[in-house]
């Protein structure tokens, strides 16, 4: 992300990005939450297996990962608006370009169907 932004390439600007120390990092609590608070998607990128900074807080996520899209389909909501791909920080193009066919994909799902239903 930070390379794609030094580098001048562009993503949709309806992307919000939080940066994690690690993929290791990410509670399935906290995708779950922008889902409820309304994002019609949510997008995880970390170092490729093998390259963790962490050693294995990639491998790690990836369990829950699976984990949390099968929840989210006990849910009701299409597993496909969450996404895991590995970009390393060196792939900003991959990361540009991840970015706008993801938004596309996203889009093409519709709205939100959770984020319709108030919880809050
Ligand atoms: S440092 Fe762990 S996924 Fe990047």
């Amino acid at each position: 992300m930070d390379l794609a932004g030094v580098t001048r390439m562009t993503y949709p600007p309806n992307v919000r990005p939080i940066q994690l120390p690690c993929t290791g990092s990410v509670d399935p609590v906290y995708i779950i939450r922008a889902l409820l608070s309304g994002a019609d998607g949510v997008f995880i990128s970390g170092c490729p297996p093998g390259d963790c900074h962490y050693v294995s807080g990639n491998l790690k996520f990836r369990r829950r990962f699976a984990v949390l899209r099968a929840m989210l389909e006990a849910m009701g909501l299409e597993p496909e608006r969450v996404k895991l791909y590995w970009i390393s920080a060196a792939e900003g193009k991959k990361f540009a370009q991840t970015m706008h066919a993801l938004t596309e994909e996203i889009r093409a799902l519709g709205p939100n169907p959770l984020a319709r239903q108030s919880f809050t």
